[in-house]
């Protein structure tokens, strides 16, 4: 420690470094949440300078939440994510509103279980209230969003009937106050639509965060993804002058993504990341991400040997693959 620093420029010291190493986690949970992925991708964003940040799939806008930049559009084509966001927006959901019904609902869903979920998921489905959704997001099962394909939230009860805590209470609320705060301050809009809306006027100033459903896997009423959707942004990133990171998945222990093929010309940076499978510790499966990169970091170089997952697999025997940290 530096003995010249006063106790009051240490303790600014330790709060810069606490804030710039602090995750924040976002109020709604999706599958595919890139939350374990953020430091990655903001080392790979590095001190670029951009005038607007377009994050055509925003699921549960961990990234941009993170990123936190000055100006943004979020957007994504369910829209009950995006009036949630307003909600927050408009002041319709303050984090004191989300305090007072979170607790009124966990005494309910205390004494009730199951029952309780059920009137609460057949209400959504009636009046799609954000703070419903809020409320299934986080008693659901593994926090899952989907819908059928009637548009009606059908994500059965996470069988814990004393999910919501007073702690628990207070770390939801402090996740809408980070949200709240930041609306005032920065200009962030929450925009229902297709990302081919979204990246419609570009600029090469516009920083693009792409996190697309993956192909080929579930499909529902808002969270589709097809060889033309693929096609479509590909072309559109291929033709843009903004910078992008497009995030993907390179391979696992049986697969790899072919879809990567058709970026080849880009800076590829991946990096193993493990999941668990159930409880149980020995079912950790590991699982390859990637980043695509239409630029190239002043320290980075182009991996070669990673441009397509299956060429690696041809080129390379299984066991002697690495993917760089
Ligand atoms: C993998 S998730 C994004 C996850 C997000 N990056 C996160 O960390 O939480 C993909 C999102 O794309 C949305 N989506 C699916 N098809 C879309 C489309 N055609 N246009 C815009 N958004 C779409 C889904 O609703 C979903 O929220």
């Amino acid at each position: 420690m530096n003995k010249n620093l006063s106790k009051s420029q240490i303790e600014e010291l330790i709060m810069d470094i606490e804030n710039k190493t602090k995750l924040i986690i976002p109020p709604i949970k999706c599958q595919g949440i890139k939350t374990k992925l953020v430091s990655w991708i903001k080392d790979n964003l590095s001190t670029l300078k951009f005038d607007r940040w377009l994050e055509p799939f925003m699921g549960s806008g961990v990234v941009g939440f993170n990123v936190r930049p000055h100006y943004a559009i979020f957007a994504d084509t369910n829209i009950h994510l995006i009036n949630f966001y307003n909600a927050i927006k408009n002041g319709e959901i303050t984090p004191s509103i989300a305090r007072s019904f979170l607790e009124s609902e966990s005494i309910k869903l205390a004494k009730s279980g199951q029952k309780y979920y059920n009137e609460v998921r057949e209400r959504f489905n009636s009046n799609f209230k954000s703070l419903d959704f809020l409320f299934l997001n986080r008693s659901c099962f593994n926090g899952m969003i989907r819908f059928n394909r009637y548009g009606k939230f059908n994500v059965p009860f996470g069988h814990k009937p004393n999910r919501f805590s007073k702690a628990y209470i207070t770390k939801i609320v402090n996740q809408i106050d980070y949200i709240s705060q930041a609306v005032k301050l920065l200009d962030w809009q929450f925009v229902c639509q297709d990302f081919r809306e979204t990246l419609k006027k570009l600029s090469k100033n516009d920083f693009i965060y792409c996190d697309p459903p993956y192909l080929g896997r579930h499909v529902d009423y808002f969270d589709s993804w097809n060889d033309e959707d693929e096609k479509d942004l590909f072309n559109i990133l291929n033709k843009s002058n903004s910078k992008y990171i497009l995030s993907t998945w390179h391979s696992n222990q049986f697969r790899s993504n072919k879809e990567i093929e058709k970026y080849n010309k880009q800076n590829i940076q991946t990096k193993e990341h493990f999941y668990h499978v159930g409880a149980s510790e020995k079912n950790r499966n590991a699982m390859t991400e990637a980043l695509i990169l239409n630029y190239l970091l002043p320290k980075q170089k182009i991996d070669y040997t990673i441009r397509s997952g299956v060429q690696l697999q041809i080129m390379e025997p299984k066991s002697s693959y690495k993917a760089r940290k």
